[in-house]
């Protein structure tokens, strides 16, 4: 059995997913959500599902050897990031090589990097006048959207795509593919 520790700041819409898949897997586990907010709607999606959940409110926490050891003990094969944002500092990132992965809400590397995050993503996207979008599932290493691509899963744009309307096509792909490709990753 392998355990996924997974780390999120946000609504948890992605985690939830994750959670769910996960319930009754004879796979993996869902061992902890480690959240930088307290407060965050997140802490109550584990909560109602009794993952247990750490807050680590910044990066020297992140990075401190309590921390790594933490995570170490609890034999995590697998970090994911669903919606996390703080940076991952280096030493978690040489600690976990290869075993930390994100998910981003564009097809890297268009569209990733500082400040590319929620509606800022899809309104570039739009300026743009793409004519697909989509989400990519790549390694985290220590610059924000930049790490080796695991996998991509596109969309179309449609001629009247809003914002709005975009952001709800990407969230239904990401809860469709996340945690199959998660799957699939813990199994190789
Ligand atoms: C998702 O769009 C994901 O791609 C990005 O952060 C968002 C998290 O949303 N990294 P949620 O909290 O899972 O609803």
């Amino acid at each position: 059995m392998k355990h996924i520790a997974i780390f999120a700041s946000g609504t948890g819409s992605n985690a939830e997913a994750i959670f769910n898949h996960f319930a009754n897997s004879n796979v993996a586990k869902v061992k902890m959500l480690v959240c930088n907010k307290p407060g965050a709607l997140v802490i109550e999606k584990a909560k109602s599902k009794n993952i247990p959940h750490y807050i680590i409110e910044n990066k020297q926490k992140l990075e401190a050897d309590e921390f790594i050891n933490f995570l170490l003990n609890e034999k995590i094969d697998l970090i994911v990031l669903a919606g996390f944002l703080l940076l991952i500092p280096q030493k978690l990132i040489q600690a976990f090589e290869k075993k930390i992965i994100n998910i981003h809400p564009s097809l890297l590397p268009k569209y990733g990097g500082k400040g590319m995050y929620g509606k800022n993503v899809h309104e570039a996207v739009l300026l743009n006048k793409e004519n697909e979008s989509g989400i990519t599932i790549h390694y985290v290493n220590e610059n924000f959207d930049e790490g080796e691509i695991i996998n991509q899963v596109k969309c179309e744009i449609e001629i009247n795509e809003t914002v709005d309307s975009l952001q709800k096509k990407i969230n239904r792909l990401e809860l469709k593919n996340y945690p199959v490709i998660i799957e699939k990753l813990l199994l190789r």
